[in-house]
């Protein structure tokens, strides 16, 4: 049997441009498939308001798999959406029912500025990674995979603080606007592994300045970070940060 197909209320954020007024702008959408996936859903909402001659909302996506990180909408006021662990691009309307009023906004900091409608600058964050989020090593043939042993669990760890895709969603559930959780992730990664050892110093010190500089706010250890986080990094990386942070400048100046 043919799934029901639900009619959703939208109210979604229109914006201009950047610095212009914007507003939550009302839509009533029918034939919504269940299977759809949110993002499909807007692309639908999207063909019917061309087909009108409106403007079609813009929002960002690319991999629609929960892997680049682009897909940034705060739906219903949670930033990806009602789904523990769950990227935008990977909720599924199957969550909601007929008749349902769903809210979509964009991600709200000031370090990350809305260009238009739901997309935001958050060039921020990749500024964070050239200041330090990277291992400097000489060109050459791929060194072979035993010569730098790594314990296991150690390995699992960083692995699981590398698995953050850079959406900014920590920012835009934190009260403070504060980048700590990203910024923590891609400083513990590094740290855990050999190969981060060489630069391990000045990297937290350089990441962490460069977050202060871009104007996200510290964190007061609220937790929504880690509660809105696709690919649920720990709030450990935050503690780890700030650990590391102080040994560096207890040990060196720049
Ligand atoms: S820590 Fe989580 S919420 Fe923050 S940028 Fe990385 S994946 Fe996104
Ligand atoms: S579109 Fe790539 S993570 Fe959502």
């Amino acid at each position: 049997m043919a799934d029901k197909l639900m009619t959703i209320h939208l109210k979604v954020w229109r914006q201009d441009g950047s610095g212009k007024p914007g507003k939550l702008a009302p839509y009533t959408l029918e034939g919504v498939n269940p299977h759809m996936s949110f993002l499909e859903m807007l692309d639908l909402l999207n063909e019917k308001l061309t087909a009108k001659g409106e403007e079609p909302i813009e929002f960002d996506s690319d991999c629609r798999e929960g892997i680049c990180g682009s897909c940034s909408l705060v739906i219903n006021g949670v930033p990806h959406g009602p789904q523990r662990g769950t990227a935008a691009c990977q909720l599924h309307m199957r969550h909601y029912r007929d008749g349902d009023t769903i809210v979509v906004e964009p991600w709200r900091a000031t370090a990350f500025p809305v260009i238009r409608d739901l997309v935001t600058d958050r060039s921020a964050l990749d500024r964070i990674i050239q200041a330090g989020g990277y291992i400097s090593v000489n060109t050459g043939n791929a060194q072979d995979a035993n010569s730098i042993p790594v314990e296991k669990a150690q390995s699992d760890t960083a692995f699981d603080y590398a698995a953050c895709i850079g959406c900014g969603a920590c920012v835009a559930a934190c009260p403070n606007a504060s980048a700590a959780l990203f910024t923590g992730a891609k400083i513990s990664h590094l740290a855990l592994y050999p190969q981060g050892e060489p630069e391990r110093k000045r990297r937290v010190i350089r990441m962490v300045d460069q977050m202060e500089t871009e104007g996200f706010g510290d964190c007061s250890n609220h937790g929504e970070c880690e509660a809105a986080c696709p690919k649920t990094i720990s709030i450990s990386a935050i503690a780890m940060m700030r650990r590391e942070y102080l040994k560096a400048t207890l040990s060196i100046k720049e």
